[in-house]
């Protein structure tokens, strides 16, 4: 396979395509081993591998950390790395700055930050660097407070029309594509209709363009139940659980 390029996965408007989360040298063979066009070092790693609550405590080295081990395992895939809080809300330089160490240092391909038309002028000034942006509305994890929890987005007709106004000015600022996590499937539905780039749901229903999911969730690699939209694969976290017992009662024999 060659390497995914931005236009290969503008081109997948339309086509049913999954895309993954990982963190580490080892997953990000594996995913692209099988193909997966897009792998996002998602800031959910800020609770799948640092240990936080949410995403908001994960800092711009730790998340450098872990893009740098993904892009050295990956050779097809796009890498997106996903832009943690605060390390672009707060003006364009600092967009611009965080953006290029992801892309200079770590090898990104393209970054994704949270937010839509009042992050209009962020992501028009990442593409204008030559900066490829994946955009992202609906639930976004790092305004958990200010949303008062995680929670579907866009259930009254003012909030979808929020959501449909900021998909609308994420495209216009040049982004290849955009993440819609949590909200109704009829407005996935017209979202995605209504937009020229790829959507990539999770838990929108199955009408987006791609879908999305945390490679710890769908392999059942975490202690606690993935949420109600992941789909668990398998349970790696017993199985490896059974090994190291295994292994603790080979030696003490
Ligand atoms: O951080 C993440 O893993 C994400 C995806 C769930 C879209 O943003």
């Amino acid at each position: 396979m060659k390497h995914i390029t931005i236009q290969d996965i503008k081109d997948l408007k339309g086509q049913a395509f999954a895309t993954l989360t990982a963190y580490d040298y080892n997953s990000a063979q594996l995913i692209d081993q099988s193909n997966i066009p897009l792998i996002l070092v998602g800031d959910s790693a800020s609770m799948t591998m640092y240990g936080y609550d949410t995403t908001i405590p994960v800092s711009m080295d730790e998340m450098l950390l872990i893009v740098k081990a993904v892009t050295r395992g990956t050779q097809n895939a796009l890498v997106v790395a996903d832009m943690p809080f605060l390390s672009y809300q707060p003006s364009i330089e600092e967009t611009i700055k965080n953006a290029g160490i992801f892309m200079k240092e770590g090898g990104a391909g393209a970054v994704k930050l949270e937010g839509g038309e009042h992050m209009f002028n962020n992501l028009k000034a990442l593409v204008d660097c030559g900066i490829p942006v994946l955009g992202h509305v609906g639930l976004t994890p790092q305004s958990y407070h200010q949303m008062s929890g995680y929670k579907i987005q866009g259930k009254t007709i003012e909030g979808a029309q929020k959501i449909i106004a900021d998909a609308q000015a994420i495209e216009r600022a040049g982004a290849f594509g955009i993440v819609l996590e949590c909200i109704p499937e009829t407005l996935a539905t017209e979202i995605t209709k209504s937009l020229t780039i790829p959507t990539i749901g999770i838990g929108s229903g199955n009408t987006c363009d791609g879908q999305i999911q945390v490679f710890h969730d769908i392999m059942g690699l975490t202690k606690n139940n993935p949420p109600k939209h992941a789909k668990q694969y398998g349970k790696l976290y017993d199985a490896m659980l059974d090994i190291v017992n295994q292994y603790q009662k080979d030696v003490k024999k």
